[in-house]
C-alpha cells in the first residue's frame, strides 16, 4: 500500500548518521519545512519539498494533508522491564506514608517481591498482560523497544520471561531486542553465597539461552548491595562466550568503578547513570559505549537526574529511555521522558528527539532500520497535531499532541 504525506510543517529526523551523534552534533536535527513523505508497504519510499519538481510525479496519489504538522521518526525506547507480573502501588503508597526503602526490602519487596509474582504467574498471563503494556506504548508513539528479563531470579522463571519476550519479538509489528537480566538481584537463598548464583547464571541459565536464542544482550545491575563491577565481569564474560554483548545497569545509586569495567567489557550501553564523577564523565565520553539516560527513574525515585549537559558537553553519545519497570519507573510514556529530559536537565528539544530516536536505535542496533527518516528505513514515524513548533512537545509536557503513529506504514 503507498500512502502520501503532503505539506508537513516540519519532517524532523532526515539522516542517516554512521554513527550515534555526540557532543555538538546531538542539536543538530535535519528536516525539511513544507514536505512530503511516501511509504510504501512498511518502509519510506521518498521524501522531499513540496517545491521540488519531483513532487510533480505523485500529484494523482492519495495524499494525507499534514499542514501545520511535524512528522518525525517513532521512539526507539532501548531499556525497558516490559514484562512483570504486577505493579507496585503498595510499596508507592508505603513509602509515601514514610516506610523507607530498607524496611520495604526486609519485608521482601523491590525485585525480590516482582520476582515472587513473576515466578507464581503463567507464561500465558505474562504474555497478555505485556502485549497490553506494547500497545499502549505504540499508541505513545514507540516504534522499537529493547525488553529484559530479571524479575525471574531462578532457572525457570528467566527463561520463562525471555520466552514471554521471543514471543513478543514475534509477534510484535515492531522491533524487539532481548536482555538477559539474571544478575538483577539475589535471591534470598543466595546473598551469602554469591558465587553459587553467578554459577547457576553461568552454567544453568546461559547455556539454554543460548540454544533457545532467547536473547539479544546481556544486563547487570552492577550497584552496592547488587552486583560488584568483579561479579558484572564474570558474568559478562560469560555471556561473551554465547555471543552476548553487555547493555549494563550502571552508576544509578553509587559511582562504584561499574563504568570503567563496562566500558572495558566494550559495553554497547551504559544506563542509569544518575550518579557520575568528573572522571566517569570524562572515560564514558571517550569510549565507544552509549550512555543511556533515564530520567524517569530519576524522577520518580526523587534522585539527582543525570548529568546531561555535562555528559554532552564532554561528547558522548547518548540515549534516552523509558526504563519503564513496576519499580523506579511505572511509565513507558516516552514523551515524558523527552519532556523530563528538557525541563529537568535542560537537554534541547532537538538533542532529546535525537537522543530518544536514532541514538536510541543505536542503543539496540537498530540503526539501519528504523529512529529517523531515510528511505528504505521502517515507516514508524509520529505525527503530531497542529504545533507551533517542534519544542511544542517538551513543552507542553503532558498534553497529548500526538496525532497519529503510523508503524510499518499504517496507523497504529
Ligand atoms: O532499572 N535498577 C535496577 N532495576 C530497575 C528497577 C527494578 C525494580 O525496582 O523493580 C531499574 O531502575
Ligand atoms: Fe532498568
Amino acid at each position: 500500500m503507498t500512502r502520501l504525506y503532503t505539506h508537513i510543517k516540519l519532517l524532523a529526523g532526515v539522516q542517516q548518521p554512521a554513527q550515534p551523534l555526540r557532543g555538538a552534533d546531538l542539536k543538530n536535527l535535519p528536516g525539511i519545512e513544507n514536505a512530503w513523505l511516501l511509504t510504501e508497504n512498511d518502509r519510506i519510499a521518498g521524501f522531499g519539498s513540496m517545491n521540488d519538481a519531483a513532487f510533480a510525479a505523485y500529484r494523482n496519489t492519495a495524499q494525507t494533508d499534514c499542514s501545520g504538522k511535524i512528522i518525525l521518526p517513532a521512539w526507539c525506547d532501548s531499556h525497558t522491564h516490559l514484562v512483570f507480573a504486577a505493579p507496585r502501588e503498595n510499596e508507592f503508597v508505603d513509602k509515601l506514608n514514610g516506610m523507607d526503602y530498607a524496611a520495604i526490602a526486609a519485608r521482601g519487596g523491590g525485585i525480590l517481591n516482582s520476582a515472587r509474582k513473576l515466578n507464581e504467574m503463567s507464561e500465558d498471563q505474562l504474555f497478555v498482560l505485556a502485549w497490553k503494556r506494547l500497545e499502549e506504548l505504540m499508541r505513545l508513539g514507540t516504534g522499537a523497544i529493547e525488553i529484559k528479563s530479571g524479575y525471574g531470579l531462578t532457572v525457570d522463571g528467566e527463561l520463562k520471561m525471555l520466552r514471554v519476550i521471543k514471543k513478543i519479538k514475534e509477534k510484535s509489528p515492531i522491533p524487539v531486542k532481548a536482555t538477559f537480566l539474571g544478575a538483577h538481584a539475589y535471591p534470598t537463598e543466595y546473598k551469602e553465597d554469591h558465587k553459587a548464583y553467578i554459577r547457576l547464571i553461568t552454567e544453568e541459565m546461559l547455556p539454554v539461552i543460548a540454544r533457545e536464542q532467547l536473547a539479544d544482550y546481556i544486563d547487570v545491575f552492577c550497584e552496592h548491595g547488587f552486583f560488584s563491577p568483579e561479579e558484572m565481569n564474570t558474568v559478562c564474560t560469560a555471556g561473551g562466550a554465547y555471543g552476548l554483548k553487555p547493555k549494563l545497569h550502571i552508576h544509578q545509586l553509587s559511582s562504584n568503578g561499574g563504568l570503567q569495567k563496562a566500558i572495558e567489557l566494550n559495553a554497547l550501553s551504559a544506563d542509569h547513570l544518575e550518579t557520575m564523577t568528573e572522571k566517569d564523565i570524562h572515560d564514558l565520553s571517550q569510549s565507544e559505549t552509549i550512555g543511556v539516560l533515564l530520567p524517569t527513574a530519576a524522577f520518580f525515585l526523587r534522585m539527582p537526574y543525570q548529568p546531561a549537559r555535562a555528559l554532552i558537553n564532554a561528547g558522548s553519545a547518548i540515549a534516552l529511555a523509558s526504563d519503564f519497570n513496576p519499580g523506579s519507573s511505572p511509565s513507558g510514556n516516552m514523551n515524558f521522558v523527552v519532556a523530563l529530559s528538557c525541563i529537568q536537565m535542560k537537554m534541547l528539544p532537538e538533542e532529546a528527539i535525537n537522543a530518544a530516536t536514532i541514538n536510541g536505535a543505536f542503543a539496540m542496533e537498530l540503526q539501519n532500520e528504523t529512529g529517523s527518516i531515510a528511505i528504505g528505513k521502517k515507516a514508524n514515524f509520529i505525527i503530531t497535531k497542529e504545533v507551533s513548533s517542534i519544542a511544542s512537545l517538551p513543552y507542553s509536557f503532558g498534553t497529548n499532541l500526538l496525532e497519529q503513529v503510523i508503524i510499518n506504514g499504517e496507523p497504529v
